[in-house]
């Protein structure tokens, strides 16, 4: 699964310019986190990688491009988790919720609680199944907003903040579930420890726009780029010893 953005930009109804020329390409298998400060861009960027938002320019999985009449086809390859849980989480339950994308796509009765199982032990929240997605704290909404695109075997994994509002236990959960998944990702984060962890590639983006896009290694060691655009070096914990 590849990702091609071309010259895209994009522009709020008020007006609001929220992405100036961004150009990318992620190859297949490639984990690239997405940093920058509080309205650089990300989750505008993130929102055109499945068609919710849709600007001027190209963007193309795997060739095809984020046009309607390749949506399903796109949604069904794609899996993104929208910054706020709010926006994914909408079944009375959580078992209906996880299971939703799977019975969209015509999986069996028995195929999707297979699916669905199989996310929410991803995600450590298997006992969850019957609770109410509503009432759920926020971190737990997290966990199963992730479950809902985990069961549906996406090809690229496009999330937004996935760690912010987790406890550590399940941020370490996270981290590990993300490292071993063999899928194609962009992360948009402010966890620069995840990112060091999990990211071999980091895109810093500020004011909509792509400033750096390297590898987090070096990217990591350029404190006055970090600074000049809100980011810090994570804390070294090797150092202070
Ligand atoms: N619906 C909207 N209408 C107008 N402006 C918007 C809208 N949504 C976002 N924006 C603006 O677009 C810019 C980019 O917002 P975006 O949510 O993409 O930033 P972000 O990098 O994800 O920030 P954060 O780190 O806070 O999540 C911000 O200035 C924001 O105020
Ligand atoms: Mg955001």
């Amino acid at each position: 699964m590849t990702l091609n953005i071309n010259k895209l930009n994009f522009s709020y109804p008020d007006g609001h310019v929220a992405l100036k020329n961004i150009s990318l390409r992620i190859g297949r298998g490639e984990k690239v986190a997405l940093v920058g400060p509080n309205g650089a861009g990300k989750s505008t960027l993130l929102l055109h990688l499945n068609g919710l938002l849709v600007g001027q320019g190209e963007v193309k999985i795997n060739g095809f491009a984020v046009t309607k009449s390749n949506l399903p086809l796109i949604r069904a390859k794609v899996g993104l988790v929208f910054q706020n849980p709010d926006d994914q989480l909408f079944s009375p339950t959580v078992f209906e919720d996880v299971a939703f994308g799977p019975l969209h796509m015509g999986l069996s009765e028995s195929e999707t609680l297979t699916c669905v199982q199989r996310a929410l032990s991803q995600v450590d929240m298997s006992h969850y199944a019957d609770r109410m997605s509503y009432h759920l704290s926020i971190g737990e909404k997290k966990r199963i907003s992730i479950a809902t695109v985990l069961s549906m075997n996406p090809e690229i994994l496009v999330l937004d903040e996935p760690s912010a509002g987790l406890d550590p236990r399940a941020r370490r959960t996270l981290i590990t579930l993300l490292r071993n998944l063999p899928l194609t990702m962009l992360v948009s984060t402010h966890d620069m420890l995840m990112v060091r962890e999990n990211f071999p590639r980091m895109i810093i983006m500020d004011e909509g726009q792509v400033i750096a896009d390297g590898a987090t290694e070096s990217l990591m060691n350029d404190i006055a780029l970090l600074e000049a655009h809100g980011l810090e070096r994570p804390f070294d914990v090797e150092s202070k010893a």
